[in-house]
């Protein structure tokens, strides 16, 4: 049976980030790939029937598999816990509880939850960042390796999976409850940074933590460390660029954002730059505590943009909620990017130091706009002035580093750079369909001329993710390195320290620059620009338009009918 194609049904309850890794993956190894969302147990039934699997395997399912299905076929749920872990709030108890090591298990469906015989257990080392951080990157990581071994055991048709037995040595987990609002409180007055940041990581993204803030209840999402300023307990003490500071007993915590708790029967809430969820009930004497980003380079403070140099290298760290990119976080990019192409560096390396690199125009912010067409239409032009000043910078090499993910306008931000640099694990959407858009950001000049029009044309309208590897196999990226995030790092700084030394960067330098200006002579950037954004005008105003739909549904998580049809296959 090995080296034969399995045909493997994915099942999930969305086509998340780790759904969109292992399909990837998956594919490259040749296997026949299907994907089904979880929508409705009849639903997964007819297709099921209809596509056959040898495996079914559920990368991130929220739901019980109905056991027609698990007694019929194979079924392999990945858990995102070590061996013997249980329960559905395993990332949200590990970090709550200080673990440093975690581990993820792929074990096979039956009647209990998670406690099915064990096909593959992979550990890793928790970083300290927030819960959807850690599950995009390690646990990512150590979730496909898991995958992989799971599949490729599953192939040998010869290997008996391991039952649950709590009495192994390195069974080392536990059934745990759902993780309530209650356990995560927060108590202002007494909890300690330590807690209160591990407390609001356990809880980043979903669901945040449930709290009180000037007479009004807020999930709060994200926590960050702050090293100087302090204040009364529970106190908002600052606010930076749509974050606020609050103090606790020992330092303080910058919150980012906030999500105004639902009225019942009353609207959709989301998650909104802290600052702005509060509006008016801001006190008007909190201060805005701004830090350069050179400064917070040598801080412990919160701050989207950072920025260093080293051995003739400069480094402009950007880090976006979601790598979502409203109007004010782009001015301040590309201000930050003009200081930096000030400096006396030939070669600067654009991107987060892990996570998400983008994913384009910051569409909570516009669906909570006052006029969500005009914001849109600001948004996507500050994104436009962004990567116009990056295509055309001629004397300086810049560099696009993608440690993660990146998505529409995010990958087009990327392809701005002379160099696209992708961590192996990065998963690339390059596409605006799903949100009914045309798209802007260059990429009518700059997708073409990397991977050829049919190319182009294939990869934004059948809207499929690309992992890493492909990407560079098409020429989307032109580097792909493997391991961590730190390793990704490190292996950037050598090779950006290589070119910067290289004594032919003055040659590769004035190419660049001969290249531009005979781009400009066939066809001026800026009728690139004006034919994408007159798409785009109408994309956001007009009233037949999909975009304004689509939109909404995203912000508010509206889950589809069925499984859409470019999962299809
Ligand atoms: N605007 C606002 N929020 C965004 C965003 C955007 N452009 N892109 C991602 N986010 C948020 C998500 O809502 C999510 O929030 P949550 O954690 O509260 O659920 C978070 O960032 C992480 O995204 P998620 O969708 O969970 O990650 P994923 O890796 O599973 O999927 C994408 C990533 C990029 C495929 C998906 O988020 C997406 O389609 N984003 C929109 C891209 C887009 O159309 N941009 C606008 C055109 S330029």
């Amino acid at each position: 049976m090995e080296d034969e194609p399995v045909r493997i049904l994915l099942v999930a309850s969305a086509f998340n980030s780790l759904t969109q890794r292992v399909h990837a993956e998956l594919r490259e190894c040749d296997h026949e790939i299907g994907v089904e969302l979880a929508l409705g147990e009849d639903l997964l039934r007819a297709r099921v029937a209809r596509f056959r699997p040898d495996l079914i395997l559920a990368p991130m399912l929220t739901t019980a598999i109905p056991e027609d299905v698990w007694t019929t076929y194979p079924v392999f749920i990945v858990h995102p816990g070590p061996m013997g872990d249980r329960g559905p709030s395993s990332l949200d108890w590990a970090i709550t509880e200080g673990a440093t090591r975690w581990g993820v298990t792929v074990l096979q469906a039956v009647a209990e939850m998670d406690a099915g015989p064990i096909w593959a257990s992979v550990n890793f080392d928790v970083a300290q960042c927030g819960k959807s951080e850690l599950y995009r990157n390690e646990v990512s990581d150590a979730a496909v390796a898991a995958v992989l071994t799971a599949v490729r055991r599953f192939e040998s048709g010869d290997y008996v999976p391991e039952p649950l037995d709590y009495g192994r040595h390195d069974v080392t987990g536990q059934l745990r409850p759902f993780l309530t609002q209650q356990v995560r409180r927060i108590d202002w007055a007494r909890a300690d940074t330590a807690t209160v940041l591990r407390t609001l990581r356990a809880a980043d993204s979903q669901p945040g933590v449930l709290d009180a803030l000037f007479g009004r209840e807020y999930f709060i999402h994200g926590g960050h460390y702050e090293d100087r300023l302090r204040g009364e307990p529970g106190a908002v003490i600052a606010t930076r660029d749509g974050a606020i500071c609050r103090a606790t007993v020992d330092g303080a915590v910058w919150l980012p954002q906030l999500r105004p708790r639902r009225v019942p029967g009353g609207p959709v809430t989301f998650k909104m730059p802290a600052a702005d969820a509060l509006g008016s009930d801001l006190p008007a004497g909190v201060p805005e505590v701004g830090v350069s980003s050179a400064e917070a380079a040598v801080r412990d403070t919160w701050s989207e943009l950072r920025y260093r140099e080293e051995a003739g290298v400069g480094y402009l760290e950007f880090a976006f909620a979601g790598g979502a990119m409203d109007t004010r976080q782009c001015r301040r990019l590309l201000a930050a990017y003009r200081d930096a192409c000030a400096r006396p560096v030939e070669v600067l390396v654009l991107g987060p130091q892990r996570d998400f690199f983008s994913n384009g125009i910051h569409l909570n912010v516009i669906e909570a706009a006052a006029d969500p067409a005009e914001e849109s239409w600001r948004n996507i032009n500050a994104m436009n002035d962004l990567v116009e000043a990056i295509l055309t910078t001629t004397d300086t090499l810049v560099i696009a580093a993608l440690a993660g993910n990146a998505a529409a306008g995010g990958v087009m931000l990327a392809l701005a750079a002379d160099h696209v640099w992708c961590r192996e694990s990065a998963v690339l959407n390059p596409h605006y369909r799903l949100m009914g858009l045309h798209g802007s950001e260059y990429w009518t000049y700059t997708l073409p001329q990397r991977v050829g029009a049919e190319v182009a044309e294939r990869l934004t309208t059948r809207t499929l993710p690309v992992g890493a590897r492909a990407a560079a196999s098409i020429g989307l990226v032109d580097k792909v390195f493997g391991g961590s995030t730190t390793q990704f790092r490190d292996q950037v700084r050598r090779e950006a320290e290589n070119l910067a030394a290289a004594p032919e960067l003055e040659n590769l330098l004035l190419a660049k620059k001969q290249r531009r200006a005979a781009d400009e002579a066939v066809r001026p950037l800026a009728e690139y620009r004006s034919e994408e954004l007159a798409h785009m005008h109408r994309n956001f105003f007009a009233p037949d338009e999909p975009y304004r739909r689509l939109r909404y549904e995203f912000v508010a998580g509206v889950k589809p009918l069925a499984t859409p049809a470019y999962l299809l296959g």
